[in-house]
């Protein structure tokens, strides 16, 4: 039940995303800006067939396009005006489908006013889209049935719920086994104060609401997902000083995790896998986060939580998975075992890349690397 207080929040978020912005440029922050990163072909291609009026509108803190997309039925959390999703019905195919969900009419309105243009746009024959009006805490009230999902996205949206447990609870539930949420959001340095908690300006710039990033951890493991893997994060600069005052020596920074939801089976081993390049637009190599960079042909050792992901996961075609503690058979150029330390890309923050060097999250594989042999 929503407490007086989050149907405050909801409707002063309601306002600002519905009334008070009218463009991605009306921020009064770079919270909800997109971080520069190198952007693969194929997903700029698709951000840049979205209808100019749907991508003026994005407010979105990250890139919530994953890989191995096709056929896959995707359901967008604070969808807002729908970039992220016109540029997914396209990656995923006529066969696949893509469910908005926003809270804001106003947004949903000019999110539906485009399904015909963008499939005209594809050459589908019938809309692979559909855009709801309802509450990410309440996909049951929307009609959203248990495992119904092979991806959940969400971009710069639950910081603005106040019970993200619910959300994440109800993420749960929709996904299939061996699904994810693969998600951009923004996180604090610090448990935040009362003072920025409750400024209504700092809520709706997507700051007040930030979960403190340890607490991810806790709620995923609360709820049965795998521990989080990080794939970017990158500061976020505030840039206005009334807001800086407010703000103090907390820092923020706005970050991509992953979150599998594996099907309960026995322990697995850490073994070696070898990525087949098959994954459109990534033929050549994997970044799948932070710590593993699979390319082509290459084995790799990876700990027992990757090889449940890769085993249970959408990327099991992508693969070549070795017996439980074993070696594969050479492959490739390389004629012997490398086992990456990648270091982590384009994350601008100690305080949260260190989550990925905690074995309870990224598993044990980062300190061994063995060169290859001629
Ligand atoms: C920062 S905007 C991001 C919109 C979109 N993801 C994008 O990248 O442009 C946040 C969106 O979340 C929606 N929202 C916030 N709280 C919500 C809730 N509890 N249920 C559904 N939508 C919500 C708002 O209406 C707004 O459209």
């Amino acid at each position: 039940v929503a407490t007086p207080r989050d149907a405050e929040i909801r409707k002063d978020v309601q306002t600002y995303y519905g009334q008070v912005l009218k463009k991605s440029a009306d921020l009064q922050t770079n919270a909800c800006v997109t971080a520069a990163r190198p952007v693969p072909q194929h997903i700029r291609e698709a951000l840049q067939n979205v209808h100019e009026e749907v991508s003026l509108r994005y407010y979105g803190c990250g890139l919530v396009i994953p890989e191995c997309l096709e056929n896959c039925w995707i359901l967008d959390l604070g969808s807002g005006s729908g970039r992220d999703c016109y540029a997914l019905s396209q990656l995923v195919g006529e066969k696949g489908h893509v469910t908005g969900i926003d809270m804001t009419e106003g947004q949903v309105e000019v999110a539906n006013k485009y399904i015909e243009y963008h499939m005209g746009k594809y050459g589908f024959q019938a809309p692979n889209v559909t855009f709801i009006r309802g509450y990410i805490e309440k996909l049951e009230e929307a009609g959203i049935k248990n495992e119904s999902y092979d991806i959940v996205i969400s971009n710069c949206v639950i910081n603005l719920v106040p019970d993200k447990q619910q959300v994440l609870q109800e993420v749960y539930r929709v996904l299939k086994h061996g699904g994810e949420l693969y998600f951009s959001d923004v996180y604090a340095s610090l448990e935040l104060p009362e003072e920025i908690r409750t400024h209504k300006v700092l809520w709706g710039e997507c700051l007040g609401g930030a979960l403190y990033w340890k607490d991810l951890s806790i709620l995923a493991k609360k709820i049965g997902f795998c521990p989080p893997r990080l794939v970017t994060a990158s500061f976020i600069t505030v840039q206005n000083k009334e807001l800086e005052n407010v703000i103090g020596d907390c820092r923020f920074v706005s970050a991509t995790f992953r979150l599998f939801k594996l099907p309960k089976t026995g322990p697995t081993q850490k073994c070696q896998v070898i990525y087949n390049g098959g994954i459109t637009g990534h033929e050549k190599e994997l970044i799948f986060d932070a710590n593993f960079t699979f390319k082509k042909d290459e084995a790799v050792e990876v700990d027992e939580e990757t090889v449940a992901i890769l085993k249970n996961s959408r990327f099991a075609q992508g693969f070549l998975i070795g017996p439980d503690g074993e070696k594969l058979p050479t492959c490739g150029a390389y004629t012997a075992l490398e086992v990456k330390v990648t270091a982590p890309r384009h994350v601008g923050s100690s305080w949260i890349r260190d989550q990925t060097h905690d074995p309870a999250v990224a598993g044990g594989c980062l300190s061994t690397r063995e060169v290859p042999k001629q």
